[in-house]
């Protein structure tokens, strides 16, 4: 694979030459005579028309959001049976054929279905336990290779955002670490399950010409810390090493993906004096020590960290389907309180009641939309989470995905250390993660900032 290394940054994108020696060397797919358009550009979202999720457009009209419908939302497969398609949405290749239909250049998925997955909470406990890495690799990755693979969608530029949440974990929630809690990602780790599972779909799916992997680190409010930031570095510089993945196989990093970080603070900075105090050291304060305060500045900072540890340029791509915090609680100026926290709770835009806090929040809003090159360090704002999605169940419910009650969806929840104990400012009435669900959606609509 070191072809690709050949392709990527400095312009050696272009270079038809080493292009059409790569395309040979790497896959049996026929040559077609528009090869060219297979050469991996360094941002894939650049001059593309993106896929719109039929399945995603049509809940979205229906419950108020024509707005917002003809928007680009990324199709997961968060299961085995995803991929043929189920009840809730039709499958990979009818999604890629009506991509195709569309005129779509570009076709946004995310794999989701890692052995053991979430392990750190409950409401995304998947399918397969840790046990089932061979599942993974042959009826999940192997199964959606073999889709991705057909010659019809050889023209569009695949971006695969792999395994969320999961390699993040492997650092904060494990040992000794405060935020640790069971033992699940300790033997995700120790077992080695997570990175042999990611490594297996960046190479696999990797081996694709057309197909861009982007790695899933977390937001500025889980690796941000610095005891986080390097720590996570070092482990995806392992990751692209262990075979089948190679560096060349990893396109990029997806921040804040299902998160509500906002994109950018306006009213305050990391660095500000208040009161006589340095606003990041106040102990239980909102920022507590982290570097960063927005998804723009944390994204820009990791781009250089984690290009050294992989050994090539990488695309940044931030989620914006629900960090947009408008409606009327929004503040519009820099709070003048001369108490410290005080002034971080009235400066700030994002209103969660703790950083922490992650599952179907109050007061979200639909953030940017969805566009390249959006600014410095950033290739995209993508809608990974498809807004109306549920992010957990707010009371136990039973179903046959594997998903769990996580009480971080229980409004009522006030047991969790690593939210400071603090309400989980989960919406009520929610269904299972992945489920639609309504009044969150038109609550993100009405809050909405750019507002539509
Ligand atoms: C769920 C998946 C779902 C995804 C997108 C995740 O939290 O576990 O089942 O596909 O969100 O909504």
């Amino acid at each position: 694979m070191t072809h690709k290394s050949r392709l990527r940054g400095a312009m050696a994108v272009l270079a038809a030459v080493a292009l059409t020696a790569s395309l040979s060397a790497v896959t049996a797919q026929p040559a077609a005579a528009d090869d060219v358009s297979l050469a991996r550009v360094a941002n894939p979202f650049a001059g593309g028309r993106a896929y719109v999720n039929e399945d995603w457009a049509a809940r979205a009209r229906s419950s108020g959001g024509g707005a917002i419908a003809g928007q680009a939302t990324f199709v997961w497969m968060d299961r085995i049976a995803a991929i043929a398609g189920t009840t809730s949405g039709r499958g990979l290749k009818a999604h890629l054929d009506a991509a195709v239909a569309q005129g779509a250049t570009v076709f946004q998925m995310v794999t989701y279905n890692l052995p053991g997955r979430d392990c750190a909470a409950l409401a995304s406990n998947g399918e397969l336990s840790l046990s089932d890495l061979p599942r993974y690799k042959t009826e999940f990755i192997d199964a959606i290779a073999a889709i991705l693979r057909q010659p019809a969608y050889a023209n569009m530029r695949i971006v695969n955002v792999v395994e969320i949440d999961s390699l993040p974990n492997l650092i904060t929630n494990v040992g000794s670490r405060p935020t640790a809690q069971g033992t699940t990602c300790d033997q995700a780790l120790s077992s080695g399950v997570y990175r042999d599972g990611v490594a297996y779909a960046l190479g696999t799916l990797g081996a694709i010409p057309n197909v861009y992997n982007y790695v899933d680190i977390g937001h500025h409010g889980w690796l941000g810390w610095t005891d986080n930031f390097q720590p996570f570095a070092t482990l995806m510089g392992q990751v692209v090493r262990t075979a089948p993945a190679t560096p060349e196989s990893l396109h990029g990093f997806a921040s804040n993906v299902a998160n509500y970080g906002a994109l950018n603070e306006p009213y305050f900075t990391v660095s500000d004096t208040v009161g006589g105090q340095k606003i990041r050291e106040v102990a239980g304060g909102w920022i507590d020590w982290n570097n960063y305060i927005d998804e723009v500045s944390f994204v820009r900072a990791y781009k250089p960290v984690l290009e050294s540890a992989i050994g090539h340029t990488v695309s940044m791509v931030i989620d914006t389907s629900r960090n947009g915090w408008g409606g009327s609680g929004r503040p519009t100026a820099r709070s003048t309180s001369t108490d410290p926290i005080t002034y971080m709770n009235q400066s700030r835009i994002d209103k969660r009641i703790h950083l922490g806090n992650w599952c179907n929040q109050s007061g979200a809003g639909i953030g940017e939309r969805p566009r390249s090159a959006p600014t410095t360090g950033v290739d995209a704002y993508v809608w990974v989470k498809p807004p109306g999605e549920s992010d957990g169940s707010s009371t136990a419910i039973p179903n046959d995905e594997g998903k769990g009650f996580d009480r971080m969806c229980d409004p009522t929840y006030t047991g969790n250390p690593r939210n400071a104990n603090n309400m989980s400012g989960a919406l009520s009435g929610s269904p299972v993660s992945g489920h639609w669900f309504e009044a969150q959606f038109r609550q993100l609509i009405q809050n909405a900032y750019p507002a539509l």
